[in-house]
């Protein structure tokens, strides 16, 4: 049965491997994921079942116009995996987890030409706000997309 973890040292090899699957040389590296679970605010969760991670997300908590909100850095699923609703389950999580914390605001980056993700987002109920010119290193644009979490 797939269970959402908080993302501890033990998950980091197959994280980095699902990072690399996914994102190839833009995927983050061993350093940068290892700092991330050090920064204040940062903290990131894992999909996984029969001991296995299938999905993780990092999140960063942020101070904007709506108050403390959770801005989405990172998220994957593994490799084979997709399309099982598995990120579905993780977000979903994360709102649940946003809520419990008094924050009813989410945020994210996505690259434009990322058709898959930019539907999943869509899926679920984030709407963009704006384009981000040449945000990737490339020149590619970011969208800036956001949910609302309903209060209960
Ligand atoms: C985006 C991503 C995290 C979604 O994870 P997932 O576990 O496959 O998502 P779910 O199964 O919960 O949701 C599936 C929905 O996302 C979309 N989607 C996800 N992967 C897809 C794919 N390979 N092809 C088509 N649609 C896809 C579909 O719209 C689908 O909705 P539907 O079932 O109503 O058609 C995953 O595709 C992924 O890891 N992509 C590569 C990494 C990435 O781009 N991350 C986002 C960075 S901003």
């Amino acid at each position: 049965m797939l269970k959402i973890e908080k993302f501890l040292p033990q998950h980091l090899d197959e994280v980095i491997e699902i990072s690399a699957e996914q994102f190839g040389v833009h995927g983050w590296q061993a350093d940068l994921i290892k700092e991330e679970l050090q920064k204040e605010n940062h903290f990131a969760f894992v999909a996984v079942d029969g001991g296995k991670v299938l999905a993780f997300v990092f999140v960063m908590k942020t101070f904007g116009e709506k108050g403390e909100d959770f801005n989405i850095l990172n998220i994957a699923t593994k490799k084979g995996f997709e399309n099982r609703g598995i990120a579905t389950k993780l977000l979903s999580f994360l709102e649940q987890y946003a809520k419990t914390g008094g924050i009813f605001h989410l945020w994210l980056e996505v690259r434009e030409n990322n058709q898959n993700a930019i539907t999943f987002y869509k899926n679920m109920g984030f709407k963009l706000d704006y384009v981000r010119k040449n945000y990737y290193a490339n020149g590619d644009n970011a969208l800036v997309m956001s949910k609302d979490i309903v209060k209960d």
